[in-house]
């Protein structure tokens, strides 16, 4: 058999699995057959951990201890609240992973112990970090950290020359990469993005439009925090079904509050209104395209294809935009949302010996730099802090990676005993105008004279991560060199215990419903689910037949799945709450 090596997607809303099987792509689903796994985790009334859809159907009963969209804290300090327990982004990832890898498990019979996750483009050093730190966390080596539109573009076969703009657009981040690609060779010239950027912002704008349109009730909603979270994802959903339609009804009586105070939602929202607030966002992405080409040196005459790929490109605004903004059509991939996880299975499959022939050639989207004072800058007196010091480049933007490149800077003092250099990484002239790395520290020096050289290696590897050295050259020996600054780089053991923690946290199986039975959570749903539905059809006694006859079949299936605990619960949920978007 060969080696289990998987491709992931890590996303911010949706995470996938896959490799290759016997020559052919495959994304691993779950039971009911869904590849896509919501990127949620929360935990049960018994203080079990759950991920996935489970969590999600459970977040509007606890959306304090549920945690979506967790990508968007990678690489920060952050911690967050999962049921009752505390924990660092990564291991929250790492929950996610393990759920992901259950499932491959469960597909190809034996666990996977190597990866190659997908991250944003536009994610910088901390954030990569933070993955693999996940990825580690999860009892994974990761071989490799790849871009995310780098992957969508490989499974484009074409076998002609092309210049491809692959533009990403999900639920939490944007990134834009300009590829060129022949027959066995894909390679990037050009990366940009916003890592907070998103489907995730859209709703969350949605939601203060409803609300303002609430009008005074809004103060009840928004101190109640399962309410606020009924809400969005009414408006997330409404927001989907909106791109196929032009007006949706948002219906959710008692949606807050209690007695004369109850907030009652019932409110038309229509395309338009997405599209209001999805304009802005839009912009800013156009902006990324333009800087993207700039660096490419490319103009939009010379694509030869235009491929708009996440979940939030389904949006039909966003194909007239960016089609307008370079005159030329545009192609919404009928993957949106897969087609990451296809570009990363095929690595997997590759990185375990399946033949693939592309050769993949990725770049480094920021600049990294180290903070050093600029000699002109002494004409105006020293600088005041490290924040104020010049930023001096030593590897640049756009550098395609592996690579290894070196510079050569000098003491500032006589008999100096430490050298100590801030890395930085982003385009800013001055170390405080960039996101900072850690330092670079050279400790116990010999005596030497002033402008001493020292020099700098920064070698970045496959995934974009940074391994920097710095070496005092007139000492010869080499001198202790620490990036124990960085405080992204796990220590094993830190690792160790992180690991610890969230295998036992794994170890808390819920308690699963019978095989083929729903659970209680669900079943709780389906009940307000079905109250909801009457009150909607007792207020719109004008709703056309033929919507009000699809409610009510819904309806009929979705109480008999109920009666009988039936595992289809939870899919008739989500219907009957589809045919009520059209109660208009
Ligand atoms: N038909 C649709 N119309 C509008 N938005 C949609 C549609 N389908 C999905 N979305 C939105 O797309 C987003 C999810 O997209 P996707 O699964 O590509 O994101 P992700 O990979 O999890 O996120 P990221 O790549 O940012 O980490 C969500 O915000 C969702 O609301
Ligand atoms: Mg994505």
């Amino acid at each position: 058999m060969q080696d289990n090596v998987v491709g992931i997607d890590l996303g911010t809303t949706n995470s996938l699995i896959g490799t290759i099987v016997e020559g052919k792509i495959k994304l691993f689903g779950d039971a009911s057959g869904g590849e896509l796994m919501p990127s949620v985790v929360g935990m049960d009334e018994a203080g079990a951990i759950l991920v996935g859809r489970a969590a999600r159907n459970r977040r509007v009963l606890d959306p304090q201890g549920t945690v979506v969209s967790v990508k968007r804290r990678m690489g920060t300090e952050e911690r967050v609240r999962v049921g009752k327990r505390e924990l660092t982004p990564p291991q929250v990832s790492a929950l996610i992973l393990g759920a992901l890898l259950d499932r491959a498990q469960a597909a190809l019979g034996a666990r996977p112990d190597r990866a190659i996750i997908t991250v944003p483009a536009w994610f910088n050093d901390a954030q990569r970090e933070a993955t693999r730190n996940a990825g580690e966390i999860a009892g994974l080596r990761v071989e490799r950290l790849v871009n995310e539109p780098t992957a969508a573009a490989l499974t484009y076969q074409t076998g002609s020359e092309e210049c491809v703009l692959v533009y990403d657009l999900g639920g939490g981040t944007f990134d834009v990469s300009i590829l060129d690609r022949d027959q066995d060779f894909l390679e990037v010239k050009a990366s940009r993005g916003d890592t907070q950027l998103g489907g995730d912002d859209i709703d969350r704008e949605l939601c203060e439009l409803v609300l303002k349109r609430i009008g005074s009730a809004r103060e009840n909603v928004d101190r109640d925090p399962r309410a606020m979270t009924r809400l969005v994802e009414a408006v997330e959903r409404a927001k989907i079904a909106l791109s196929d339609r032009e007006e949706v009804r948002l219906f959710d009586p008692f949606l807050a509050g209690e007695g004369d105070r109850a907030v009652h939602l019932d409110l038309p929202l229509t395309r338009a209104d997405v599209e209001q607030v999805a304009r802005p966002l839009v912009e800013r992405t156009l902006r990324c395209i333009d800087e993207a080409l700039a660096d490419a040196g490319t103009k939009p005459n010379a694509l030869s294809r235009v491929l708009l790929v996440g979940g939030s490109s389904k949006m039909p605004i966003v194909a007239t935009m960016v089609s307008k903004h370079l005159g030329m059509p545009v192609q919404v991939d009928a993957e949106a949302d897969r087609a990451v996880a296809l570009g990363a299975s095929m690595l997997a499959g590759r990185a375990a010996g399946a033949e693939v022939a592309e050769v993949l050639v990725d770049i480094t989207p920021h600049t990294l730099s180290v903070g050093v004072l600029d000699l002109m800058d002494l004409d105006y007196g020293a600088p005041e802090g490290e924040e104020d010091l010049a930023a001096a480049p030593v590897v640049p933007r756009d550098t395609v990676v592996p690579v290894e490149r070196s510079r050569t800077f000098y003491t500032t003092h006589e008999n100096q005993d430490e050298v100590r250099v801030p890395v930085v990484q982003g385009e800013g002239p001055r170390v405080g105008d960039n996101t900072w790395l850690g330092h670079l520290t050279v400790e116990g020096l010999p005596p030497s004279p002033a402008r001493s050289p020292v020099e700098v290696v920064f070698k970045l590897d496959l995934s974009g991560v940074l391994h920097a050295t710095a070496k005092h050259v007139p000492s010869g020996r080499a001198a202790t060199v620490t990036f124990a600054d960085s405080p992204y780089r796990l220590t094993a053991q830190k690792r160790g215990a992180a690991r610890k923690e969230v295998e036992e946290l794994r170890a808390l199986v819920p308690q699963a419903p019978a095989p083929g039975k729903a659970s209680e959570s669900e079943l709780s749903l389906a009940r307000s689910m079905l109250q909801r539905a009457e009150r909607a059809l007792a207020a719109s006694p004008d709703a056309e037949a033929s919507i009000r006859d699809r409610v009510q079949a819904a309806m009929k299936e979705l109480g008999e799945a109920q009666s009988a605990g039936s595992e289809r619960t939870q899919e008739l949920i989500d219907k009957l709450s589809d045919a009520l978007l059209d109660m208009t």
